[in-house]
């Protein structure tokens, strides 16, 4: 089975290639790809910026939707023609993919195979980062960084429908508009003067509980200065900076906890647990449509540069995506 797939020439040029579509191990599938994610680590590994991990693909993307043609011999929860969304281990931007049975999921019957490349990464991302290390319960406070990304335009959804109240910041009028019809009671802008004062003057000074960071830089004072006592700070991005000034008092005299993660790094045991929690917890709301992906545009798959280029500029609103299919 012949597979087209992107391969980084250099850091400026994708080109598209054919091989052989690998086969599935024992607890893998292999995945016919009708769409799948972009992602900002993409771009990353495109510029040399993102080492690929010894065992990954070195084919960018990390989400795909499609439909299973082949299974491992240990595979039991899905067949071939099953429609499933997964995170791959690098690999996505192809006509075929593999990915481990407990990191697939079976698609909503709601869901186009297009939303469903939307989704594996954003909801792993704000479920392992906001639900199990920020441990955001109903009726705290949120703050998501980047409320227009992919990943903030799903986690504002997803700690609605968990009864939690969000706020969040974006660029300009328009995205700060538009985060604010997801949901959010207040969103900053970040490009519109003094965000600490914007956010203090509106009332959450010293009250949010839970705060996913995709910037660093210099939002790290203004997350401390924000925090609740017994707040929790999550680093996921530092798109200002990975260099920040901390004031140690207010950790301790809030007595607050600072933490981070990557997809990457929480290893296969880690997503799957992540996955499994998904299963019971996300889905239904992602069924209800009370959790739906954002997709600003979407691009053949051989335009992959130009996709990603448009990732660059930030222009977008929600998820970019790619069209594998023939
Ligand atoms: N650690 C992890 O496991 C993990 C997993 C997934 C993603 N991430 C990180 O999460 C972030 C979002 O990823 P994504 O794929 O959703 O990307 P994306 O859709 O391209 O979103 C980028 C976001 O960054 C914001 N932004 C850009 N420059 C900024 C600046 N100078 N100051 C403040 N905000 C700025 C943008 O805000 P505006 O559009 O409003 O300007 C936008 O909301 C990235 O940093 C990515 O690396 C981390």
């Amino acid at each position: 089975m012949n597979r087209r797939y992107i391969d980084i020439e250099d850091a400026e040029t994708l080109v598209l290639r054919t091989d052989q579509a690998p086969k599935p191990g024992p607890d893998e599938v292999l995945i016919e790809v009708d769409f799948a994610g972009i992602n900002r680590a993409d771009v990353l590994q495109r510029m040399g910026l993102y080492p690929v991990p010894e065992d990954a693909s070195a084919i960018m993307g990390l989400e795909v939707a499609g439909t299973v043609c082949e299974t491992g011999a240990n595979v039991s929860a899905f067949k071939p023609g099953d429609v499933v969304c997964a995170l791959v281990h690098g690999g996505g931007y192809a006509s075929h993919a593999i990915a481990r049975e407990d990191h697939t999921l079976h698609l909503p019957e709601n869901l186009s195979t297009k939303e469903g490349a939307a989704l594996p990464e954003a909801l792993l991302t704000v479920w392992h980062n906001v639900f199990h290390l920020g441990q955001l319960q109903p009726g705290e406070t949120l703050l998501i960084h980047g409320g227009g990304s992919g990943i903030g335009s799903m986690g504002i959804q997803m700690a609605l429908a968990h009864g939690a109240k969000v706020i969040s910041t974006a660029g300009g009028p328009e995205k700060c508009q538009r985060v604010r019809d997801l949901g959010a009671e207040f969103v900053g802008d970040y490009r519109g003067g003094d965000l600490l004062e914007q956010l203090t003057t509106a009332g959450y000074g010293g009250k949010i509980d839970v705060i996913l960071d995709i910037a660093g830089g210099d939002f790290v004072p203004i997350n401390l200065g924000l925090a609740a006592p017994d707040a929790r700070i999550v680093c996921i991005g530092v798109m200002r900076g990975a260099q920040a000034t901390v004031d140690l008092f207010q950790i301790l005299m809030k007595r607050l906890t600072v933490t981070g993660s990557t997809l990457r790094g929480m290893g296969s045991v880690g997503r799957a647990e992540g996955f499994s929690a998904i299963r019971d917890t996300v889905l239904p709301w992602v069924r209800q449509k009370t959790v739906a992906p954002i997709i600003d545009k979407v691009w053949p798959l051989a335009d992959a540069m130009e996709a990603q280029l448009v990732m660059q500029t930030g222009s977008h609103f929600g998820k970019l995506i790619l069209d594998c299919r023939d």
